[in-house]
């Protein structure tokens, strides 16, 4: 049985086929009326003659009426080779129309609708194969993921939804407990205690496909609600796990896109990624690495450089190879806008031709000069970008003003997939908003060295990022399965013995029963799978997302509900 129209082709001529879809397009060339018919797989073009039975039918069909036809596969005049049924036609005999369609709020044919309208009839919207397109692809990337653990003998095991509130980095979403007077349970942010006692239990080799809730401010590749390709391995070292990763997105390149990706990924240390790009997450897809240039400034007699020296700062650029004459002075005011938004206090340039000029050409003597055209590789009219300050703004500023670049020259290869590795996290980053240290990863994860855990500024995890052209695409870590380590770590990050065992007791107990060393990672499935449907806009491969505010267009949830509702949870709205 054939399930798609569009599996009909030339082999299929002279055939009486019968075929259900949706009006997509009509045509009426005063005598024959041509019809783009869809379905799930997409269009195939149906013709009905005036000598047709059901030509008075055709004439009325308006679009996304829902129709079943029979007639003959026939080879059109004219081919069309943007269809996979291009070659055919269905010369129609009989229409039945199975159900009738308002006016679409858009056309579908024509995306000018604003997005609002299109969140708020989202089912029409996944009609367009722009849309349908990205969750087919998604399904492809889920069902690859599952075939390719379960042939390396992991077993497919769930987690509870409704779980107990533990510290994992973003805010918890609650769900009242009718039964128990005043109790919450939190949704979970993420299976990573649950599965961690998996491997306490035994079970060795785990994955889910797991549902997560994080109630944190959104962004384009943020949801409230996501899914993990969630996985966890006893007897594990970190190049397990990484080899493992890398199959399995091999895997799922080739049985999603037909895409060969090269393996081993690149790896590259958190401090590398941070000094070169200035970020976790390099999109290096395009060079333009920040430089260091602090050296070259050492006896300077430009006050604000000596100051930021004299301070411990650091003077870093990067380098936009032939874009001193394309960037006017108009230009580089609007770039340092940018980076003043990055909290930079200003961006200095300076423009090469054999020579240099620009903002602080002044204070560029012979030897600084000498300096920069070797550092920098300069060549002429190569511009020079400048910011100077606290590492953490310096690094942070270029490192978003390289991605702002990449994308507005046009550096950026759009079809390239740079996978890579960042590993060797800090343990610790440190909170302006709570004035302590929090775990960089979570509060599980293994410490690079046990002892180094006082110098909290440069001790690190045994923790992996695997991004793909700048985005953070999984992450994971070796886990502490000693619970002295543990202890030791939850000391480190302030928390007490009483508030420890009150938040996760359950886990602490546990390590004390023999739980084998272990590790594991989270794949984001949405971010992966948008990076490989060609969108930077997360939205297009979730069925039903939630916009920025967290709401459904749709379905208008988040709702109020009944006082009798709230009477039975005990909870009364301040
Ligand atoms: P982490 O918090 O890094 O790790 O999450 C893993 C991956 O999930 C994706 N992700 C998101 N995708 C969409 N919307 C969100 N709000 C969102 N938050 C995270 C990212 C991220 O890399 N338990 C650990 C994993 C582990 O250690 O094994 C964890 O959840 O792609």
């Amino acid at each position: 049985m054939k399930v798609n129209n569009t599996d009909f082709n030339k082999a299929n001529v002279g055939e009486i086929v019968t075929l259900n879809g949706w009006v997509s397009k009509k045509r009426d060339l005063g005598g024959l009326v041509f019809i783009d018919l869809r379905d799930r797989s997409g269009i195939i073009q149906l013709v009905i003659s005036p000598e047709c039975s059901a030509y008075d039918v055709a004439l009325n069909l308006k679009n996304e009426f829902v129709i079943k036809v029979t007639g003959e596969v026939v080879l059109r005049e004219n081919a069309n080779d943007n269809l996979k049924t291009g070659e055919i036609e269905v010369n129609v005999t009989d229409i039945e129309i199975l159900n009738e369609s308002n006016e679409l709020p858009f056309d579908l044919n024509n995306m000018t609708a604003l997005e609002d309208t299109r969140l708020k009839y989202r089912y029409l919207d996944l009609r367009r194969s722009e849309l349908k397109d990205k969750i087919i692809l998604k399904h492809k990337i889920m069902q690859g993921a599952r075939e390719f653990l379960n042939k390396n003998d992991f077993l497919e095991i769930e987690t509870p939804i409704l779980c107990k509130s533990t510290p994992e980095g973003a805010r918890d979403y609650l769900v009242p407990s009718r039964v128990n007077k005043g109790s919450f349970y939190a949704l979970p942010q993420s299976p990573q205690l649950f599965k961690q006692l998996l491997m306490m239990s035994g079970f060795e080799r785990y994955y889910q496909v797991a549902r997560c809730f994080r109630d944190e401010d959104l962004r384009a590749d943020r949801q409230p609600e996501f899914t993990q390709i969630d996985m966890e391995m006893s007897f594990v070292s970190e190049d397990d796990v990484m080899n493992l990763t890398e199959g399995l997105l091999a895997h799922i390149c080739k049985v999603s896109k037909d895409m060969d990706i090269q393996t081993p990924f690149v790896r590259m240390t958190y401090k590398e990624a941070m000094d070169l790009y200035g970020s976790d997450k390099p999109d290096t897809r395009f060079d333009m690495k920040i430089n260091d240039i602090t050296d070259g400034f050492k006896n300077t007699d430009f006050a604000v450089f000596k100051g930021v020296i004299d301070d411990g700062g650091i003077i870093n650029a990067i380098v936009v190879r032939n874009g001193a004459d394309s960037h006017s002075r108009k230009d580089i005011d609007k770039l340092t806008d940018f980076v003043k938004v990055y909290k930079a206090n200003a961006l200095a340039f300076l423009k090469y031709n054999g020579e240099f000029s620009g903002s602080i050409s002044k204070f560029v003597d012979d030897e600084t000069g000498n300096y920069l055209k070797e550092k920098l590789n300069l060549e002429d009219n190569d511009l020079v970008l400048i910011v100077a300050g606290d590492k953490k703004i310096v690094k942070n500023a270029l490192g978003a003003l390289r991605l702002k670049l990449g994308k507005d020259l046009g550096l950026i290869d759009e079809n390239k997939f740079n996978f890579l590795w960042v590993t060797d996290f800090p343990m610790f980053e440190y909170s302006e908003e709570e004035g302590r240290y929090l775990a960089c990863h979570h509060p599980f994860t293994h410490p690079a060295d046990v002892n180094s855990l006082d110098d909290k500024e440069n001790a690190l995890a045994r923790a992996y990022d695997i991004v793909l052209n700048g985005y953070e695409i999984g992450g994971g870590s070796i886990r502490i399965h000693d619970p002295k380590v543990q202890e030791k770590v939850l000391e480190a990050l302030e928390f007490s013995k009483e508030d420890a065992y009150d938040k996760f007791g359950f886990l602490l107990d546990a390590l004390t029963f023999g739980a084998p060393p272990h590790g594991g990672l989270a794949l984001g499935l949405e971010r992966l799978t948008m990076i490989l449907a060609g969108t930077d806009n997360i939205r297009d491969v979730i069925a039903f997302p939630k916009t920025t505010s967290a709401s459904c267009l749709m379905t208008q949830a988040p709702n109020t509900v009944a006082t009798k509702q709230l009477d039975e949870l005990h909870i009364k709205l301040k």
